[in-house]
């Protein structure tokens, strides 16, 4: 990240670190991921311990220490999901994007993620696309799903 774009950020959170968690959502928000040269200088900034923010990128789920895609899959595979058929449409997922959970696509265009139940069992199986719900999914469904996301997102 930029310095300029990291001054930004910490300008508009008061140079406080009583606000780092804001801070570091503004980060992720912005690179859509955390790198470690930026938190090296949030900590240095904000004289706080590296280990400290750290914890935090570690504790919440919505941070990401790796670089993220454009476009964030998650693949429910809970039981009610599992029962029926996440596990056909994780295997779509991967073959067609070449990548396994956990890892993001070459053009960066996509992260794959699994999670075990959302809590909208009634939906199953359930897949969210950058924080949109898709019920009662199949995969070739949640592939054109992801290239109309594509799409909108070149349109944009
Ligand atoms: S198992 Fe998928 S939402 Fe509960």
């Amino acid at each position: 990240m930029k310095s300029a774009q990291l001054e930004k950020i910490l300008k508009a959170h008061d140079n406080q670190s009583s606000n780092v968690l804001a801070i570091l959502q503004d980060i992720q928000a912005t690179k859509n991921y955390l790198p470690r040269k930026t938190l090296e200088e949030v900590a240095e900034k904000l004289q706080i311990p590296l280990a400290q923010i750290y914890h935090l990128a570690t504790f919440y789920r919505a941070f990401s220490l790796t670089p993220r895609g454009r476009h964030l899959v998650t693949v429910c595979t809970g039981t009610a999901c599992h029962v029926k058929g996440a596990a056909s449409i994780l295997n779509t997922l991967e073959r067609e994007l070449k990548v396994q959970p956990g890892e993001t696509t070459g053009d960066q265009e996509y992260t794959l993620e699994t999670v075990n139940c959302l809590g909208s069992c009634a939906l199953a199986p359930l897949v969210v696309i950058d924080g949109h719900y898709h019920g009662r999914m199949l995969g070739t469904r949640a592939l054109s799903l992801l290239k109309g996301e594509k799409d909108a997102s070149k349109k944009s």
